[in-house]
């Protein structure tokens, strides 16, 4: 489907800034398009497939931005953070400006896949409960994982404020003090909460898969992204 819009809007979807600065920075031939400067912002181009150059930098037109995070211990999910810095000062500026957030949130001291976006309709998706996306994450244990441990979250535990016990899907031993848990529901803290409900702690945790899509296979460092691509996203379900 062809889509055209003017340079000035263009730049502004892309988080270049505000629709005045576009328009200057096009005024003074900052931009190019085809190896050739386009100083009027009003010109119309087909917005699929283009590739424009500011400042000498390549960009490619992104309608959404889909991007997974390795993300770091002692970052928060929230936009306004309270103790520790944001997730989204991971990211270029400019996905700020294109009102990038994470889908869902995992604790300040909770590492691994995190899925961002500004498709308000696919965060919509990816975090709604009714759709039960299967999570995995790997839980550090302070005391050793037994078999009971295993069983009694397989079997369901009872949380505090929950009108009935919540159990894992699946879960399965990976060490001493290590374990691989998978949720289908994303309730408040769940992990460590149903840990403790279980009678062991949480020590750590690692979010290392989102339905099929696997931390492993984007083979980021912690604190690095990526765009994920329409297979990869494929894989979210
Ligand atoms: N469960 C938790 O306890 N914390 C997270 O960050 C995610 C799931």
């Amino acid at each position: 489907m062809s889509s055209k819009l003017s340079l000035d809007r263009i730049l502004q979807s892309q988080g270049v800034g505000t629709r005045k600065w576009c328009r200057e920075l096009i005024s003074d031939g900052e931009v190019q398009i085809d190896g050739v400067v386009v100083d009027d912002y009003r010109l119309m181009f087909e917005t699929n497939g283009l590739v424009f150059t500011l400042f000498d930098e390549e960009w490619v037109y992104r309608k959404h931005l889909y991007l997974a995070l390795n993300k770091p211990s002692n970052f928060e999910c929230s936009r306004k953070p309270s103790h520790h810095p944001a997730v989204l000062t991971l990211l270029p500026e400019e996905f700020s400006w294109r009102e990038v957030q994470p889908v869902g949130r995992l604790d300040h001291d909770t590492t691994g896949l995190l899925l961002l976006s500004d498709d308000g309709a696919f965060i919509h998706a990816q975090s709604s409960a009714k759709r039960h996306v299967p999570k995995v994450y790997v839980a550090t244990t302070q005391d050793p994982v037994t078999d009971e441990l295993i069983a009694q979250l397989l079997g369901g535990v009872q949380l505090h404020d929950e009108p009935a016990p919540l159990a894992a899907l699946e879960c399965r031993k990976q060490g001493e003090h290590q374990l691989e848990i998978v949720l289908d529901q994303g309730k408040y803290h769940q992990v460590k909460r149903m840990l403790a409900a279980a009678g062991n702690h949480c020590a750590a945790l690692r979010r290392s898969a989102i339905n099929q899509l696997t931390l492993e296979s984007l083979d980021l460092e912690e604190g690095e992204w990526c765009y994920l691509d329409s297979d990869q996203l494929g894989l979210l379900g």
